[in-house]
């Protein structure tokens, strides 16, 4: 620490985002993105783009994008609001709907982003234990003081919450702000998106990152009543007008209208990954139900820990969180079919090296 460090410099605890690694032959099935290339029609849309004006600025309201999500979601433009990745519009979330004093609530296994938020803007928190199952116990978020925040389905345990659930988060807290973040609601059953209309009091985030295969371009939005995307824009253009670069603007809007690619592309994950949560039980793993792009999973007789770095070791890079109640388990990416075929293979080298040893 410096002494010309400000106090909110001081008090933050940055986030820690997965390895990133620039190895060619590395199995990368640590941050949860597609291992698929995005929609052919991204690629063009942003070549053309780089022919155009890159001397001048991008839509300050991006408007055109803004159209684009709205069309999908049956909603209007202005219940949207987009930006540099959700990680961007949660910050600018947690700006505009939580209060210093307030206490707001997310679960205590949750995306590690929240809590790193709630300090930056000195926010109070409290973090609700999940059921023995994994799962969110949604009468513990009723009453909440200052709002509520949960992503569904939840990460890192990639369980689902069904739309009774979140109704019942919204209707007893009908005095604050409840932020759903959807960010791997493509892989999961159905999206909260047809509950805007009737809760003034619902925000949900949702990204390009990881259904549509932009990670790297970094785009989020947020969908909600007027009121609610009205107080996100003035805490943007207080912040920075253009948070989209023309690329982004011009691949996302792409990526969007792109829907037959989008769906093709998911139903091949969610095919891989049932075949890997089959694989992986038969192996002697628990592996939570999930719904997401990912498993959260662990082995009765073998340490998340000792998997983790036997899978490094061997160009394999899944995420182990050292946190108590999950540290035991490993969570993995799906990745291409031969991706996970390139997985078993090892994972099967280093179990059965372990079983000739002992
Ligand atoms: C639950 C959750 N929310 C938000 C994000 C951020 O996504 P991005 O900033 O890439 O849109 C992630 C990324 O891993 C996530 O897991």
């Amino acid at each position: 620490m410096s002494n010309f460090w400000s106090t909110v410099a001081s008090r933050t605890e940055p986030y820690v985002p997965g390895e990133q690694i620039d190895q060619e032959d590395i199995i990368k099935l640590n941050t949860n993105e597609n291992p698929y290339p995005p929609s052919p029609k991204v690629i063009d849309a942003i070549s053309k783009e780089l022919d155009r004006k890159l001397n001048l600025y991008p839509s300050p309201t991006a408007d055109q994008l803004k159209a684009e999500i709205a069309a999908y979601h049956n909603l209007s433009q202005d219940n949207i609001f987009v930006g540099n990745g959700s990680d961007e519009v949660l910050a600018f979330s947690f700006m505009a709907f939580f209060e210093p004093g307030k206490a707001i609530r997310f679960p205590a296994i949750s995306y590690s982003f929240y809590p790193v938020y709630a300090k930056l803007f000195n926010i109070s928190y409290e973090e609700v234990p999940l059921n023995r199952d994994f799962t969110i116990p949604v009468e513990a978020f009723f009453q909440s003081e200052g709002g509520v925040i949960f992503p569904n389905p939840n990460a890192p345990t990639s369980i689902y919450m069904d739309l009774d659930g979140v109704t019942e988060i919204l209707e007893n807290n009908p005095d604050q702000v409840v932020i759903i973040d959807e960010a791997y609601i493509d892989f999961a059953s159905e999206s909260a998106t047809s509950l805007i209309h009737k809760y003034d009091n619902l925000l949900i985030v949702q990204t390009l990152s990881k259904s549509r295969s932009l990670a790297g371009l970094r785009v989020g939005f947020a969908m909600g009543n007027s009121d609610l995307i009205e107080a996100l824009t003035r805490i943007k253009d207080s912040f920075n007008s253009y948070t989209l670069d023309r690329l982004a603007i011009a691949g996302a809007e792409a990526a969007v209208k792109d829907t037959e690619y989008f769906t093709a592309t998911i139903e091949k994950v969610i095919h891989t990954r049932e075949w890997v949560i089959a694989e992986m039980k038969k192996r002697g793993f628990h592996v939570l139900p999930s719904q997401t792009n990912f498993v959260f999973a662990c082995h009765y007789n073998k340490t998340a820990e000792e998997l983790y770095t036997k899978l490094k070791q061997d160009s394999v890079l899944v995420r182990h969180f050292k946190k108590p109640a999950i540290d035991n388990y490993l969570r993995i990416t799906i990745g291409t079919d031969e991706n996970m075929e390139i997985f078993f293979e090892k994972l099967d080298r280093i179990m059965n090296a372990e079983k000739s040893r002992s």
